[in-house]
């Protein structure tokens, strides 16, 4: 389609296996003559636009990303003038490598704002975030994340910002300016705040105190807890009423696999998925396929039903509502960001789903059941707190009212969650379970799905295969406790249908609303796996310890660009590995998952062996298909 514009003969697209494509433009005989490169571009552009609406954001066309053949460079056509691609991608080899290792791009606004003035460095500000999301209406308090913005937009809104402020006082430090400091910052209001603050001379960001971080997680707390309705009762329900699970978010990896064990199970009546995507049937489908899971979508069986949780009656037609009211008896709430970058505030949508279908689970006719996913990220920081009131090092199976042990956004809005399903436990009468799930891994059987490759697990490999060298040890990850997808999904399933019996414990909070565990029991140090990996790798790899291949990474920071981020993904994940580190440095150890009372609640935990050299050789594989 680009190839078409006036100005053009041709246009190839170039980038297979990046993170972002590029073209080349072979401008129609004359036009170089009269226009520059760059007008050729500006020409070409509002073309790339419109095809850019079309595409996903990892396949759009950046202006930095277009070359322009020479005139004496032709692009390579067979005798019937069919163009030949794949000759002529290798013909601008050498234009191709510039434009993608080039180092992050430097932007051209040639604008410098002083970060006391607030009013302009709003304003430039909100210019930047517009230019990320491409959303020109965009509100000076809202979430650039929750509004399409990635990780490969902010990598050109941090450039423009590094670039462009500055203070007549002070030496800023724009190292400041970072992927943690946008994720902390992902609206125009608190960025600006943010970059004021650097430009007094008092060190940025310093670090929040204990009381002052509790006092905020609570009033969000409150600010949820407050919306469910005064007098809200949810009774035992209908026993008899034929089992339909309201799942949300089949179509991520656990969700799958969740939706796969609910289909096999003959005494599930009906399966209603409520997913964000509005094409989820289609979605699940080649999901299925790829991961060799279940694809009887009888739809007797299987109703897919596109939902906002955040909004009243879930977004749904009313008599969409209606019908999954009066047949839902148990819901599974699996749907979640997986991102442990961005702050508590862009968890709002998700709290507000909880309240939401809180007062689902009141109005519903057979009265669900609650079960939730939640994340160890809830109680990470349990061993830094120091329970004393606990004799072991290991996170107990019990439900903790402390948010403080949660880490970062996405931990806090999993233990702000499971609080307000207590707090509708012991009040309103919900039942259910919170299952705080560990590590999940690939899935156990061959020709399963990939490992997500964005995962911390799957960016460590495949940055050591690039850089010849293995970490031996993982500071506070050594013991391999992960569960494999599959098995996760079973245990769930079974811990939601089969063993869901009220506690008895003398906790009114707990009565109805049980607490599981969920990770390997068994568990097997990283060293034992490490041959896999060895043996799967053509050039071998040998092993260094953490700090020196942490060291190697960070060495290739200077030369940071497109390419890197490809073939050395730890980049992105540069803060957890130091983070590590430094927890090793402070003296922190390794927190596991206690699960003594889940593996008797599920038979398939209870049977499940630690993760193989098989298994490890299998995800393998599958990372390099
Ligand atoms: N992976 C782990 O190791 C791990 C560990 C502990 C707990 N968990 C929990 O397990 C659950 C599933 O995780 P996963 O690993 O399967 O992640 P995943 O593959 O990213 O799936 C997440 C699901 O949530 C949906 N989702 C993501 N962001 C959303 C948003 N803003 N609004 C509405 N829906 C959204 C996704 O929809 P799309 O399909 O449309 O993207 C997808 O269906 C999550 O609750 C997660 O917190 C995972």
């Amino acid at each position: 389609m680009i190839g078409s514009h006036p100005h053009l003969s041709s246009a190839v697209y170039v980038g297979n296996g990046r993170s972002q494509p590029a073209a080349i433009l072979e401008v129609a005989d004359g036009e170089l003559s009269k226009l520059n490169a760059d007008q050729v571009i500006d020409a070409v552009w509002p073309l790339i636009e419109e095809v850019n609406s079309l595409s996903p954001s990892h396949g759009q066309l950046h202006k930095s990303h277009l070359i322009i053949a020479d005139s004496s460079k032709r692009f390579l056509r067979t005798a019937k003038c069919t163009l030949r691609r794949r000759e002529t991608a290798q013909l601008f080899e050498s234009e191709m490598r510039e434009v993608f290792e080039a180092p992050a791009r430097t932007p051209n606004y040639g604008i410098h704002i002083d970060v006391a003035l607030s009013d302009e460095l709003q304003s430039f500000v909100r210019m930047v975030y517009q230019k990320a999301t491409g959303c020109e209406s965009l509100k000076l308090d809202e979430d650039i994340f929750l509004v399409g913005a990635d990780s490969l937009n902010i990598q050109d809104a941090i450039s423009d910002l590094k670039a462009a402020v500055f203070s007549p006082q002070i030496c800023i430090d724009t190292s400041w300016i970072n992927q943690k400091a946008v994720y902390a910052n992902p609206t125009t209001l608190t960025m600006t705040r943010f970059l004021g603050s650097l430009g007094r001379p008092q060190v940025p960001a310093a670090p929040e105190q204990l009381a002052e971080r509790q006092q905020f997680l609570q009033k969000v707390y409150e600010q949820f807890r407050q919306q469910f309705p005064g007098g809200l009762r949810i009774g035992i329900g209908e026993t008899s009423a034929p089992t339909t699970v309201l799942l949300t978010g089949s179509t991520g990896n656990l969700g799958s696999y969740l939706l796969d064990a609910l289909l096999r199970r003959s005494d599930i009546n009906t399966v209603i998925c409520l997913n964000r995507s509005k094409n989820a049937a289609e979605r699940q489908m080649m999901s299925a396929a790829e991961k060799g899971l279940c694809m009887d979508f009888n739809r007797d069986r299987i109703i897919f039903m596109h939902a906002d949780l955040s909004q009243p009656q879930f977004g749904l037609e009313q008599h969409d509502y209606e019908y999954i009211l009066s047949r839902t008896t148990v819901i599974i709430h699996n749907q979640w960001p997986v991102n442990f970058n961005l702050p508590l505030s862009s968890f709002e949508p998700q709290l507000q789903g909880v309240v939401n279908l809180v007062k689902f689970a009141g109005e519903g006719v057979c009265s669900p059941r609650v079960f939730f996913v939640s994340s160890i990220a809830a109680v990470n920081n349990w061993r830094r707190q120091i329970h004393l009131d606990s004799p072991t090092y290991d996170i107990p199976e019990r439900h903790f009212t402390d948010l403080l042990l949660a880490s970062g956004g996405y931990g806090q809005s999993k233990a702000i969650a499971a609080d307000l399903l207590y707090y509708a436990s012991s009040q309103c009468g919900l039942r259910g379970a919170i299952v705080r799930l560990g590590q999940v891994a690939g899935a156990s059987k061959c020709g399963g799905g990939v490992w997500n490759t964005n995962e911390w697990f799957p960016s460590l490999i495949s940055t050591s295969q690039t850089m010849g060298v293995l970490p031996e040890m993982l500071p506070l990850l050594n013991e391999i406790d992960w569960i494999p997808v599959d098995s996760a999904a079973q245990v769930f399933v079974e811990l939601a249908l089969d063993s869901y019996t009220p506690s008895s414990t003398a906790d009114p909070r707990q009565r109805n609303m049980a607490l599981f565990n969920v990770a390997n029991p068994n568990t097997i140090p990283w060293g034992n796996l490490i041959p896999a990996v060895q043996d799967s790798a053509q050039d071998g790899l040998k092993t260094v310890s953490f700090p020196e291949w942490l060291a190697m990474l960070e060495s290739s920071m200077p030369v940071q660009s497109e390419k890197a981020f490809v073939t050395l993904p730890a980049l992105k994940l540069l803060d957890f590995f130091r983070g590590l580190q430094e927890g090793e440095h402070e003296g922190a150890k390794q927190t596991l998952l206690q699960t003594e009372v889940t593996v008797r609640s599920s038979l398939c935990l209870a049977k499940m062996g630690a993760i193989t050299k098989k298994m490890m050789t299998a995800w393998l594989e599958r990372w390099k298909a």
